[in-house]
């Protein structure tokens, strides 16, 4: 599949340790930043009953699922143990000189 680079907002926009949400191709996709200033992305949905992430807790570099509890790690997308399942993740690129945050998301269109 092809990617392309989406700008989907400024890191202004994104609390430390908050979440900010964009929709991409239909798709809800949760960005966090983590207190070391690190921008993640993945996809919006809990594996386990489709809980909300953007609105869950960040510790470090997981997000607990507001729902359940469930931790997932938002650099792999990884659910961990004892719980087990994945989310999908999304390359995020930041252009620090102007604060601007970028998506890679595929087009849909084989390449
Ligand atoms: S829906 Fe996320 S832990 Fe249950």
């Amino acid at each position: 599949m092809e990617t392309v680079k989406m700008l989907v907002g400024s890191v202004a926009e994104i609390d430390p340790k908050g979440s900010r949400l964009v929709r991409v191709n239909d798709m809800e996709i949760a960005l966090f930043r983590l207190s070391d200033g690190e921008i993640l992305a993945v996809e919006n949905k809990c594996p386990h009953k489709g809980g909300v992430l953007s609105e869950g807790m960040v510790c470090g570099r997981m997000v607990h699922c507001p729902l359940h509890d469930w931790r997932i790690d938002l650099r792999s997308g990884a659910v961990q143990e004892p719980d087990t399942g994945c989310v999908a993740t999304f390359p995020v690129e930041v252009d620090p000189e102007q604060g601007l945050v970028f998506l890679r998301v595929s087009t849909g269109v084989p390449s």
